[in-house]
């Protein structure tokens, strides 16, 4: 049985919990928040997720509001941090120092730097760091890249990837609207779609992005080019700022020689494949979704299953590289080398 404690019961905390809940051979024994309500509100705020806002129970959970008490006490095997970005990257250090494994929400940290940081302590303490790049396992992400990597419909000529979101207004103390904390919509939700880029098509040469200042005061809507040295046309748009009634849309259409592989969550018939010859048709994919997919992926690492390298500590830095050049890119208006 692994134990597993739980930093920050907000929006995700809660999911993490859900998460774990739905799997054998694991507790979460451990939560921990500064902010006591959290533990009253035991039906939680949905967000802009679906599924998120599941009634809590805390039976046989102990509740911290200090977080090094919970690491000195709850002697865990691993760990969610679920708290807000700023707090990653020295929660994230502490606990791979005490020797637990961790799942750190996206974005990994505010700057390069401190992502290396976190990787460079994961690698020195031989404990696993997974950043919740959820996208790797969602799964009409992950059927889409087993279908281009297949080579069956030939080359990506372009493909576009959309995150669209009415504004967060559920966060604590609403960091999430505050740039200086969340780095805005381009590094707090756009990120999802660079780093699927990234696992899909390689590190881009460069970047040209455009973005508009939204209520983070920072980057709330943003549309990159990823620029690859060759004729493909790939690029991504994603932002917040769209208004309470739109909800949330995150979609994709992939071009390719011989095949469009398209996908809106908000579509009844969400994802097709529409071959050059022969009938559109919904492939088979995973069960889940990618939380729970990427949780499960943690737990049997932890288990000390040998599960395959879906993402790295270095990949998940090099998304935020990505991220950092593409925001400097619409400050200057120049295309950014990577
Ligand atoms: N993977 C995804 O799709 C996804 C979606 C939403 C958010 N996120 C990420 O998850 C992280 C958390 O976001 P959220 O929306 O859950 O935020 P949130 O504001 O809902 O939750 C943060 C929680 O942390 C608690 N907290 C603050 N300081 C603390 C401290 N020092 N010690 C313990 N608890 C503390 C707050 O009380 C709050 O309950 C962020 O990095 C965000 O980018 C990921």
């Amino acid at each position: 049985m692994i134990r597993v404690g739980i930093a920050g019961l907000g929006f995700m905390g809660k999911m993490h919990l859900r998460c774990y809940r739905d799997l054998p051979d694991v507790q979460v024994v451990a939560i921990c928040d500064t902010d006591p309500a959290k533990f009253e509100d035991t039906a939680g705020t949905a967000g802009n997720i679906e599924g998120a806002a599941a009634p809590l129970d805390f039976t046989g959970v102990q509740l911290y509001d200090r977080f090094d008490k919970m690491l000195a006490e709850s002697q865990l095997d691993a760990l969610s941090i679920t708290l807000p970005t700023y707090l990653h990257k020295d929660h994230t250090i502490q606990a791979l120092q005490a020797g637990v494994h961790v799942l750190c929400e996206k974005p990994m940290a505010a700057t390069v730097d401190e992502g290396q940081a976190m990787a460079a302590q994961a690698r020195q303490s031989g404990k696993r760091l997974q950043i919740g790049h959820c996208i790797r396992f969602w799964p009409e992400y992950v059927k889409a890249k087993e279908l281009i990597d297949s080579g069956r419909y030939g080359q990506v000529r372009a493909a576009t990837f959309q995150r669209l979101s009415m504004t967060p207004t559920w966060s604590w103390e609403n960091w999430i609207l505050d740039a200086d904390k969340s780095g805005g919509a381009a590094l707090d939700l756009h990120i999802h779609d660079a780093d699927f880029v990234q696992y899909v098509f390689g590190m881009a040469d460069q970047v040209f992005s455009r973005a508009v200042r939204g209520p983070s005061g920072g980057d709330d809507h943003l549309v990159t080019q990823y620029l690859y040295g060759d004729d493909r046309v790939i690029t991504a748009e994603g932002g917040w700022m769209m208004a309470p009634t739109f909800g949330f849309q995150m979609s994709f259409h992939i071009v390719l020689d011989k095949a469009a592989i398209v996908y809106d969550c908000t579509r009844q018939v969400a994802f097709r494949v529409c071959p050059a010859d022969g009938e559109a048709y919904t492939p088979e994919i995973l069960p889940g979704d990618g939380y729970s997919n990427e949780i499960a992926h943690f737990v049997r690492a932890v288990h000390g299953e040998a599960v395959p390298e879906i993402i790295t500590p270095e990949q998940s830095v090099d998304s935020l590289r990505l991220v950092l050049a593409e925001k400097h890119s619409a400050a200057t208006g120049q295309i950014v080398r990577i």
